[in-house]
C-alpha cells in the first residue's frame, strides 16, 4: 500500500519547502522530496546563502586592508582561505539544518530519493541504494528549480573551468579569473575573487552588463567596478577554452562574429544564466507541458495543464529568484487549501550582492518609454547624504521614477551600501499604490541611509532638500 498525502512536494529549495511548511500550516498533510543529501536545494546549498557568506568575509577582508585605518584601526589582514571556506560551509550547515529542523516540526514526511510522476497523484521515489517507493497525494507540486546554463565547446570540471558551484569552493585565488556572462553571478562571485586577489575579466556578449537592470543604473556600475580592478570586454563572446602550457587559452570572438582572439588565463567562471532542471520527473510521458526554454507552464493558479500537478520557482517562467519561489511556495499552498494565493509577478525586488550593493523593483526608465508611460525621475546621490558620508560609502544613488500625471511610484533602483535592505519600503509603498509624494512625506530617521529613499521621492518633485 502506498502512503497516501494531501500534497507531495518535489524539490526542496525556498520554494518547496516553504510551500511544504505553509501546506503543513493549513492542515494538508505533506511530504516532501528532495534528491540532494541536505535540504534547502540551490540557495541553502550552492547558491544564495554560500555566495552570500562568502561576499561577506572577502568585503570585510579588504575593507580591513583598505579602509580600517583611516577609521583608526591599525590591522594587517592575512588571508586563510581554508578558514574562510569554513565559514561558509558552516553558514551552509546551519541553514541546512534548520530546513531539517523545520520540516520536523511542521511533521511534514520527507523522503530522501529522486521523485517521477508516474501520473497525476502518483510519485515514485527512488533511493540512492535504488530502492523505489511510490507515494500518493491529492497534488503534486514541482519544485525542482534550475541548473547551470552550459556554454557550446566549454565542458565544466568545477576546478579550473567552473559554474557558480566550483567558484564557490577554489582552493586558491586564481591569479586570472575570466568571467563568461555580466550577470549577477559574474559580478558577485568576480567581486569575491578579485577581492581575495584574482585579477578579474568579464567578457559579456552584449554591449552592456547586466541586460534587463535600468540602463542608467548598469551603465554607473560597470563605471563603479571598473574603478574597482573589473576588466569588462563586451559584445564579445567565448567561443572555445582549451589547456595550454598549465593555463587555460580562451578564444574570444566579437559577438557579431569576426577576428578571434587568443587570451590566457588561469580559471574560467561560466555564469551564462540557468535552466529549468526537470531531468528524470517523467513530464513527457504525463504529458506536462513545457515552453521552448524547458520552464513547466501554469496558470494563474500555479497549476500545469495536468490537473492536480502544479510547479513553482525557478522551474516556471519568471525571475529565478528565492524569494519569488518562496511566495509562490505559499500561493500554491494556500490555493490547495482553498484559499486565496497569489503573487504580485510585478513588483519582485531584486538585489546583487556587490559594494555596493544594487537593488531594484518595478519598471526601468527603458520599460516606461517602451510602453509610452510618462514619467518623471527623482534622483539622489549618496555622496549628499549625511550618514553615507560620514561611514565613506558615498558611491551610488537612489532613483525613483514615478508617474507623471498620478504621482504614483512605477519603479525605483538602488545603487549604494545596504541596497539590499532599502529596497523593502520601495517594495512596500509600491504594493500599496502609493505615491512619490507618500513617500515623500513618510519620516525617515535621521542619520540613516533610508534618508537617501525619502530625498529620491522628494526630487521627483524637484525637492530634495540635501542637494
Ligand atoms: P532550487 O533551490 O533549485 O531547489 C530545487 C531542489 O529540487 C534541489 O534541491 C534539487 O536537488 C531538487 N530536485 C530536483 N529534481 C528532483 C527530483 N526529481 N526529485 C527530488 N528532488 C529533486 N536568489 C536570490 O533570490 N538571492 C540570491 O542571493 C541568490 N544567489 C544565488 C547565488 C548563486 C550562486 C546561484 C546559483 C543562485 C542564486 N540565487 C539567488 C537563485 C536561487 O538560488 C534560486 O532562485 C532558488 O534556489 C530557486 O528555488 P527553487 O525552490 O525553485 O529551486
Ligand atoms: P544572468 O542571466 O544574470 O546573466 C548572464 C549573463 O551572461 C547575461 O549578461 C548574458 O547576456 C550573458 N551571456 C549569455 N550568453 C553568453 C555568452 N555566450 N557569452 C558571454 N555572455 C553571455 O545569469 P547568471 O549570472 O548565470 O545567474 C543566473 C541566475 O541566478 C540569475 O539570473 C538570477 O536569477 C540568479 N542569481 C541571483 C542572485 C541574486 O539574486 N543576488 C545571485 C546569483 C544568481
Amino acid at each position: 500500500m502506498a502512503d497516501s498525502y494531501d500534497l507531495i512536494v518535489i524539490g526542496s529549495g525556498p520554494g518547496g519547502y516553504v510551500c511544504a511548511i505553509r501546506a503543513s500550516q493549513l492542515g494538508l498533510k505533506t511530504a516532501l522530496v528532495e534528491k540532494r543529501a541536505t535540504f534547502g536545494g540551490t540557495c541553502l546549498n550552492v547558491g544564495c546563502i554560500p555566495s552570500k557568506a562568502l561576499l561577506h568575509a572577502s568585503q570585510l577582508y579588504e575593507e580591513a586592508g583598505r579602509d580600517f585605518e583611516k577609521l583608526g584601526i591599525k590591522v594587517a589582514p592575512e588571508l586563510d582561505l581554508g578558514r574562510m571556506l569554513q565559514f561558509k560551509d558552516d553558514g551552509v550547515k546551519g541553514n541546512v539544518d534548520g530546513v531539517a529542523f523545520l520540516m520536523k516540526k511542521n511533521k511534514i514526511a520527507t523522503f530522501h530519493g529522486t521523485g517521477r510522476i508516474l501520473k497525476a497523484g502518483q510519485v515514485e521515489v527512488t533511493g540512492e541504494d535504488g530502492a523505489r517507493q511510490v507515494v500518493e497525494a491529492r497534488a503534486i507540486v514541482i519544485a525542482t528549480g534550475s541548473d547551470v546554463a552550459n556554454l557550446p565547446g566549454v565542458e565544466i570540471n568545477e576546478r579550473d573551468v567552473v559554474s557558480s558551484t566550483g567558484a564557490l569552493s577554489f582552493e586558491k585565488a586564481p591569479e586570472r579569473l575570466l568571467v563568461v556572462g555580466a550577470g549577477v553571478i559574474g559580478l558577485e562571485l568576480g567581486s569575491v575573487w578579485r577581492r581575495l586577489g584574482s585579477s578579474v575579466t568579464v567578457v559579456e556578449y552584449l554591449d552592456r552588463i547586466l541586460p534587463g537592470m535600468d540602463g542608467d543604473v548598469a551603465k554607473s556600475l560597470q563605471r563603479i567596478y571598473t574603478k574597482q580592478g573589473f576588466s569588462f570586454r563586451l559584445a564579445t563572446k567565448v567561443v572555445g577554452v582549451e589547456r595550454k602550457d598549465g593555463a587555460l587559452e580562451v578564444t574570444l570572438e566579437p559577438a557579431e562574429g569576426g577576428e578571434q582572439e587568443r587570451v590566457t588565463t588561469d580559471a574560467v567562471l561560466v555564469s551564462i544564466g540557468r535552466v529549468p532542471y526537470t531531468d528524470g520527473l517523467g513530464l513527457d510521458e504525463v504529458g506536462v507541458v513545457r515552453d521552448g526554454k524547458g520552464r513547466i507552464l501554469v496558470n494563474g493558479q500555479f497549476e500545469t495543464n495536468v490537473t492536480g500537478i502544479y510547479a513553482i520557482g525557478d522551474v516556471i517562467p519568471g525571475p529565478m529568484l528565492a524569494h519569488k519561489a518562496e511566495d509562490e511556495g505559499v500561493a500554491v499552498a494556500e490555493i490547495l487549501a482553498g484559499q486565496t494565493g497569489h503573487v504580485n509577478p510585478d513588483l519582485i525586488p531584486s538585489v546583487i550582492y556587490t559594494a555596493p550593493e544594487v537593488a531594484s523593483v518595478g519598471k526601468t526608465e527603458e520599460e516606461l518609454k517602451a510602453a509610452e508611460i510618462p514619467y518623471n525621475i527623482g534622483k539622489f546621490p549618496f555622496l549628499a547624504n549625511g550618514r553615507a558620508k560620514v561611514n565613506k560609502t558615498t558611491d551610488g544613488f537612489v532613483k525613483v521614477l514615478a508617474h507623471k500625471e498620478t504621482d504614483r511610484i512605477l519603479g525605483v533602483h538602488i545603487i549604494g551600501a545596504n541596497a539590499s535592505e532599502l529596497i523593502a519600503e520601495a517594495v512596500v509603498i509600491m504594493e500599496f499604490g502609493g505615491s512619490a509624494e507618500d513617500l515623500a512625506r513618510t519620516c525617515h530617521a535621521h542619520p540613516t541611509l533610508s534618508e537617501t529613499v525619502k530625498e529620491a521621492a522628494l526630487s521627483v518633485a524637484k525637492r530634495a532638500l540635501h542637494m
